[in-house]
């Protein structure tokens, strides 16, 4: 199946930052850039320079280290955000500035107090204004989860006109189902007449689970870049989390690639957590320190004779070693047979049923049974 290579947009230092609690130094930053720099991520959003001194100097930074990926800076539809996101980039070999205003009726009357056609009107000159100063402008359309259809295409149609090479239709507020958010996007591909001369991205929130469904749903409808953050952080329940992401387009069958090589996913993800001091969810997906943990009797057993019974992914593929089986009082024979020969422990059948019952009475009283406790009960029989 020919494959289309889309662009991965990686957000962890501008939206992923915004994640209540999540800061980040400027030396945690510039180590996570290089990192996802190394990783083949093709767009990095390093921040928001007009918001704080601190975010224009990392954006600043950034830009004078990273080799390969664009740089990209946020700014409202406002010319002193486009004038000091274009400053701070100024050192960046290739630049982007994403700038953009809301899209959706809720936004347009109860967050700008304006209309529909003044929204054009803004968006079309901050456009065609930043397309001089910069060397690409991704517009952004705020709230185009919730936007009427019909007037986001004449925003995509607009913005294009005015010099976008790339629109980024966001569902900021996490409000589309997979199937919503796949129409959306089919309806402004389809419908838009000069669509082919930019990119259409795609940007999820995760309010209602779904970002990374919504995701892969709008690149299968036509979509070119994918936007996300490590471990899924940002604005409240956080954005679509791109090890998610990549792990689905390699082990499915999508007629989508990226470039993303997935051996560094394990260790940006500790990286991350780490500089946000942001613990991930132990049973988030791919990298939740559960995400490859089997501690039912059954499931151990399984594992133990093929791995394949119970893993659709091999650690392996995002740089992390296979985890020991957990022993927990759900474990069964296998599972304890198999680490007492690892550790060396031999036995006669007949002591080890002794053996497993009292395994079983302290794993009864504790979360997990460690090396130490096994070598101490094996001592005691
Ligand atoms: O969620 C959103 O709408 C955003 C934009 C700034 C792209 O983060
Ligand atoms: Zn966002």
């Amino acid at each position: 199946m020919e494959k289309k290579k889309i662009d991965i947009f990686d957000t962890t230092l501008r939206d992923g930052e915004q994640g209540p609690g999540c800061v980040l130094t400027l030396e945690s930053k510039l180590n996570i850039a290089e990192k996802l720099d190394l990783m083949g991520i093709d767009i990095i959003e390093a921040g928001f320079p007009i918001s704080s001194p601190g975010d224009f100097k990392a954006v600043q930074e950034v830009s004078r280290i990273i080799k390969n990926a664009k740089v990209c800076a946020l700014a409202r539809a406002r010319e002193l955000d486009i004038n000091t996101a274009t400053e701070a980039l100024k050192h960046a070999k290739s630049s982007r500035i994403q700038l953009g205003i809301g899209s959706s009726d809720i936004h347009i009357k109860h967050k700008f107090n304006t209309n529909r056609e003044e929204i054009l009107r803004v968006a079309h000159d901050m456009v065609k204004y930043a397309s001089k100063k910069v060397e690409e402008v991704q517009f952004f359309a705020e709230d185009a989860g919730r936007a009427d259809n019909n007037f986001l295409a004449k925003m995509v149609e607009t913005v294009i006109t005015a010099g976008a090479k790339v629109v980024n239709l966001p569902d900021t507020n996490g409000f589309c189902t997979p199937f919503e958010y796949y129409e959306k996007i089919k309806f402004i591909i389809d419908n838009v007449p000069n669509v082919h001369k930019a990119k259409i991205s795609v940007h999820c929130h995760n309010d209602l689970g779904m970002a990374t469904a919504n995701t892969i749903a709008g690149l299968l409808a036509g979509a070119d870049q994918a936007e996300g953050t490590i471990n899924g952080v940002g604005e409240r329940a956080g954005n679509t989390a791109l090890e998610e992401l990549i792990v689905t387009l390699l082990i499915k069958d999508l007629p989508i690639s990226t470039n993303v090589n997935p051996t560094y996913i394990g260790e940006l993800s500790q990286m991350v957590e780490k500089a946000m001091s942001n613990p991930v969810q132990s049973n988030k997906a791919i990298v939740g320190k559960n995400a490859f943990a089997h501690s039912s009797g059954i499931h151990q057993d399984g594992v133990l004779k093929n791995r394949k019974n119970y893993e659709i992914i091999d650690p392996a593929m995002i740089g992390l070693e296979l985890p020991d089986l957990i022993l927990t009082s759900r474990s069964g024979r296998a599972a304890l047979k198999n680490r007492l020969v690892a550790l060396n422990l031999s036995f006669a059948e007949k002591d080890f049923e002794q053996y497993y019952e009292r395994f079983l009475k302290i794993a009864d009283t504790k979360s997990i049974i460690d090396e130490k406790d096994l070598v101490h009960l094996y001592k005691s029989l």
